[in-house]
């Protein structure tokens, strides 16, 4: 083993989440697989034919850099989208490549609509619309000023969607603030639809808004962190929870993350353990050194907090996580020796150690957790 750690990537795991999805939007319904993040940490080169061997062909990045790493990998089938940063400088290449891309502003509809006029090929453009999230998308006040480009425009792009995106539809304290959006969606695409300007799809649903307001997914999802087999809040499994009536989990985390025992050695009562102060031993007891410490993604906010999975038993890290190692009592353990597995996340004989707990030991949330796990970390898909 080279690196440190690894990461296995269960093609068993993905294949029932995406069975699962599917089935809530329907057959008719575009599932696009949001692979921003580098695939939620699950790795872009892994997730793409996973993604495609299961039928799903349109897949939504967030930057030109994310679609560039993209298409290497895409089947020519395959549909790309950018959903944020293009610049100006990409989006030639972008519209050579037949990538989509979000439209947000006047200024990036004109450079997409006049570089498409020169290179003689139509822009795929998702016009994206301001409903309440507060962040990029037209304003209603300027929907006339819009139309009329479009109009004016009408022979360099094609008008493949109308989209938008939602503050927060994985908790119900924002109810209200969904149903405007939902509301306010409809007002721009009734208006489009006034003026014969008729999107190919309408797209709204990331996750919690497909999984929790039917009325969001339309003919296209953007399905992310659902996707990899987690629930975008406690309160989206819940209202799912409720609603299949099965007490089964429908969504299997698809990621595990592993090491080995790098040295194992005593530690006399009355000793310190790693820099500082923070761990006493006050027994003899066996330490354990794993080469992962917060240079490999194991939160520094784990030391003496965190647990990793040793021959199928729980133990607990003590003394701070450092860059490259940390250390955890194995002196319950008999016979832990160098080379030994240790699970930082997933499964190990009857035991297992998920992502949210790890969340819940470190306070980050899922989504931050799976994008921060080094993108050098090997991945390997096992069936
Ligand atoms: C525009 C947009 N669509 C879809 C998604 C996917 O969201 P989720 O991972 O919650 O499904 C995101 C993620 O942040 C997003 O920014």
């Amino acid at each position: 083993m080279l690196q440190t750690s690894y990461i296995e990537i269960s093609r068993k795991a993905y294949r029932n989440n995406l069975r699962y999805l599917k089935k809530i939007i329907g057959r008719d319904v575009v599932f696009s697989s949001v692979i921003k993040g580098n695939a939620y940490g699950h790795g872009v080169e892994n997730i793409i034919p996973l993604a495609e061997e299961s039928g799903i062909h349109h897949f939504s990045v967030f930057s030109a850099c994310e679609a560039y790493k993209a298409l290497e990998i895409l089947s020519p089938r395959s549909q790309l989208m950018i959903m944020g940063f293009l610049d100006d400088e990409q989006i030639e290449w972008a519209i050579e490549n037949d990538i989509a891309f979000f439209v947000f502003d006047m200024e990036r509809l004109r450079k997409a609509v006049e570089t498409a006029k020169i290179l003689r090929k139509r822009a795929r453009i998702h016009i994206e619309v301001e409903t309440g999230f507060n962040r990029t998308g037209f304003e209603y006040g300027s929907i006339d000023t819009l139309v009329a480009l479009l109009k004016q425009y009408h022979d360099h792009y094609v008008f493949q969607g109308l989209c938008t995106h939602y503050a927060g539809a994985e908790s119900i304290a924002n109810y209200l603030r969904i149903k405007n959006q939902i509301t306010k969606f409809r007002q721009f695409n009734r208006y489009f639809l006034r003026h014969d300007l008729r999107p190919e799809f309408c797209h709204t649903a990331c996750s919690a808004a497909a999984l929790t307001y039917p009325n969001t997914i339309m003919n296209l999802v953007r399905f992310g962190i659902a996707q990899y087999g987690f629930w975008p809040s406690p309160e989206t499994h819940m209202f799912r929870f409720r609603k299949d009536s099965s007490d089964a989990n429908p969504l299997r985390r698809m990621l595990s993350w592993k090491s080995r025992v790098m040295v194992v050695k005593n530690v006399e009562a009355g000793s310190f353990v790693g820099y500082g102060s923070s761990f006493l031993a006050n027994k003899k007891i066996r330490i354990a050194i794993i080469p992962v410490g917060y240079a490999n993604g194991f939160s520094r906010a784990l030391s003496n907090t965190g647990r990793v999975l040793i021959r199928g038993r729980r133990v607990p890290v003590i003394g701070t996580v450092t860059m490259n190692t940390m250390t955890v009592n194995v002196t319950d353990i008999p016979n832990v020796e160098r080379g030994d597995e240790v699970v930082m996340i997933g499964r190990q004989n009857r035991m297992s150690i998920s992502i949210a707990s790890f969340c819940e030991m470190s306070e980050q949330l899922n989504y931050q957790l799976l994008t921060r796990l080094p993108a050098d970390i090997p991945r390997y898909v096992v069936p």
